[in-house]
Parts: structure tokens; sequence; C-alpha cells
């Protein structure tokens, strides 16, 4: 049989697919899906320190048709879950899955910072992806600096835990090679390049922005070109692996972030596509 297995941040992974963090990795079962599926491992559902963030406004999905291309708008609630729920999740992931799990965070206090890496350590979690380049997510919406916060996070996060940490990058920077260098350089053991891009679409019959107006990410086939790019230029020049995000509709695409360097491909956009 083919071996398709890989190491990424310090894991064995079967395959090197990940099913991203996203609704479709929210629960158990999702997960469970997942490894099913072929994953290699799951990233879970970002736990955000804003309360306000685990609530859920609609609508919440949009395929915005444009020309021969679409983008896949969306505003999804962060989990549902508070700090101790979450880390129930994670330990009992653990028992019901043999493939790793990664937990993603959202805080924006250094002690929550901590105290939530910390949690999902001791629940089981197999690494920690820190999410600080949600579209919507407080860190853009605050129009932060977002490489000094994530150099900064990555640090502290790296100081308090063992577990592999994953900085998860902004396609919304002047230049990611030089981010991921700097990251690399504060203790990142695995990148993941990149989440989505803040979006606007405008209906023009009514005058107005749709879905949440600049609220929503946007993410869909054309993304790939932006992280083949980035991820040729910088793969070379880093010891600390890569996960692709962003514009995986196929096998080929897959095939052609591991070619430009990445040891691993996160999918999440495709997996939606078989729900809706
Ligand atoms: C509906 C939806 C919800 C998402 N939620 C999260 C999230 O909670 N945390 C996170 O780090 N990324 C989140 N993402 C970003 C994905 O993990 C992924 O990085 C991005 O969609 C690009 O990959 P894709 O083109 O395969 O969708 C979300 C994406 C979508 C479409």
């Amino acid at each position: 049989m083919l071996n398709l297995s890989t190491t990424y941040a310090n894991l064995k992974l079967k395959t090197p697919i990940i099913v991203g963090s996203a609704g479709i990795t929210g629960s158990i079962e999702l997960l469970q899906r997942a490894e099913e599926c072929g994953a290699g491992a799951v990233v879970t559902k970002s736990l955000f320190q804003k309360e306000i963030s685990r609530k859920s406004p609609t609508p919440r999905f949009k395929i915005v048709k444009h020309t021969n291309t679409f983008t896949f708008y969306t505003y999804e609630q962060a989990s549902e879950l508070n700090p101790q729920e979450y880390a129930e999740f994670i330990f009992n992931a653990k028992q019901k899955l043999s493939i790793p799990v990664i937990a993603s965070i959202n805080c924006y206090t250094d002690d929550a910072w901590i105290e939530y890496s910390k949690l999902m350590e001791e629940a089981g979690a197999d690494a920690i992806e820190l999410n600080l380049s949600c579209p919507h997510g407080v860190h853009i919406m605050s129009g932060m600096n977002i490489i000094e916060e994530m150099v900064h996070t990555t640090k502290i996060v790296k100081n308090n835990v063992k577990i592999p940490v994953i900085p998860k990058m902004t396609p919304q920077s002047a230049n990611p090679g030089s981010d991921a260098l700097r990251l690399e350089q504060a203790g990142a053991d695995g990148l993941v390049m990149f989440n989505r891009f803040t979006g606007l679409d405008i209906d023009i019959e009514k005058e107005i922005p749709i879905l949440h107006g600049g609220y929503a990410g946007h993410g869909g086939p054309w993304a790939i070109m932006y992280g083949l790019r980035w991820i040729s230029a910088v793969s070379p020049k880093l010891k600390c692996s890569i996960s692709a995000s962003g514009g995986v509709m196929n096998g080929e695409d897959a095939i052609k972030y591991i070619l430009s360097g990445a040891s691993a491909v996160q999918i999440v956009t495709t997996v939606f596509f078989k729900w809706l």
C-alpha cells in the first residue's frame, strides 16, 4: 500500500491531509468522520476567549459567484463551549480518535493564552494552533499589529506548554515570508499558511453590503495561488514544517501544495461543499 505518512510540527501523520478548524470539526462525530475518511489529523473548531464570539448570528454562509469563479463567504461563530467544556471535548476526542487532535484557540490576553493552552495540553491535545488570524476575530478587527502579536503569543505559549505550538498565519500581511521566519524564531514548531481573507461584496439592487458587510471571511479555489507562492518561497528557508491551507478543492491541489514545500495540507471549504 502507498505510504502517505508525513511529519508535521513533530507529529507523525498517516496521511498529509488535515481537516482544518471550522464547524466541520466542532463535534466528536465530525472528527470521527474526518478520521474515517482518511484525515491524518484534525484541528478543532476554535475556542475564543471573547464570549460574544461564541454566539451565532445569521445568515452565515453564502457562495458569491463572480464571473467564472466564486468565493465562499462566511461568518461562523466560534465554538459555543467555554474553556472547561472545550477541554472535555478535547479529552473525549482523544479517547475516540487515533489520529492527532490539534486544539485551536483564540485569546487576547497573555493570562488567557497561558491558561487555555495549559488546559488543552492537560486534556491531551497533541498540539495547539494559535488562531490570531481569523478575518473577523478580535485581532484583525481591532487593527492591531498582527505579526508582533503573533510573535509575542508564540513565545509565551511556547514557554508554558511542551506540546507543539503552531501559529496560523494571516494572508493579510505585506510579507508573509519574513513573518514565517520570525514565527519560527519565536519558537513555532509548525506554521499554517494561511487563514482566510477579509472581504466585502455589495448588492447593487439594494445598494447595501451583503452578509455582515465586511465581517465575513472569504476564500475559494482562487486562494491556492497565494499560498503556493509564499510556501514555495519560504519553505526552503525554514526548519519547521508548514501546513498549507487555502483553496484545496481536490487531490491535485493537495499535491501542488506538497510540491511547493508543505508537509501537510488542510481542507475546509471542500468539506463544507459536500454538506451544502
Ligand atoms: C465556515 C468557516 C469557519 C471557519 N472557522 C475557523 C475557525 O474557527 N478557526 C480557524 O482557525 N479557521 C477557521 N476557518 C478557516 C479554515 O480553517 C481555513 O483556514 C480556510 O477556510 C482556508 O481553507 P479552505 O480553502 O480549505 O477552506 C473557517 C473557515 C470557514 C469556511
